[in-house]
């Protein structure tokens, strides 16, 4: 089974994916470092070359090559996949994501993720193209719906949230 992380940028999704992939002994993906990889450039500079429709595009092709190939799931069965925070916001990824996953909401409120965020610009394009309140409100229910599961996460540490998804498998 592919287990997809959602949620906002901030919520934790590549550490409790690091988590849970030890926890489970399955192969792990960030789909950002898959995308970084195959683009041969970082997610800053895939948005300076190409704007948010060019990173949407590659993120689109890199979820079908991580979640259409049935090679990547190991002996066990799973394959952690840690999602973008866009990533579900294509009607194509949800879609893609709803067929060939469980999707696991790792919801944060604003205030942590503006405390975890705050000077992580540089990285983080997006936070330099919008108000991260009116993103995080927008995306909201868009996160819900993808989901299979929803963990609140605000006074959780990465290795009780892997425990809690592992326990609910
Ligand atoms: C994005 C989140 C980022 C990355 C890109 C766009 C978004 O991933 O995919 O900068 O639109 O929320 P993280 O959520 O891992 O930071």
């Amino acid at each position: 089974m592919v287990i997809a992380l959602t949620g906002f940028m901030g919520s934790g999704k590549s550490s409790v994916g690091r988590e849970l992939a030890t926890l489970l002994s399955s192969p792990f993906i960030d789909l950002d470092d898959y995308i970084v990889g195959k683009a041969g450039m970082s997610i800053p500079e895939i948005f300076a070359a190409s704007g948010e429709e060019g990173f949407r595009a590659l993120e689109t092709e890199a979820l079908a090559e991580v979640i259409g190939t049935p090679s990547s799931a190991t002996a066990s069965g799973h394959l952690v996949l840690s999602l973008g925070g866009g990533t579900i916001l294509r009607p194509e990824n949800a879609a893609l994501i709803a067929s060939h996953c469980r999707c696991v909401f790792l919801r944060t409120s604003l205030e942590t993720v503006r405390r975890r965020l705050s000077g992580e610009s540089a990285g983080r394009p997006m936070l330099r193209r919008a108000d991260i309140g009116e993103l995080f409100a927008s995306r909201a229910a868009a996160y819900a719906s993808a989901a299979d599961v929803i963990i609140d996460t605000d006074s959780l540490a990465p290795a009780d949230i892997a425990g809690r998804i592992a326990a609910g498998l």
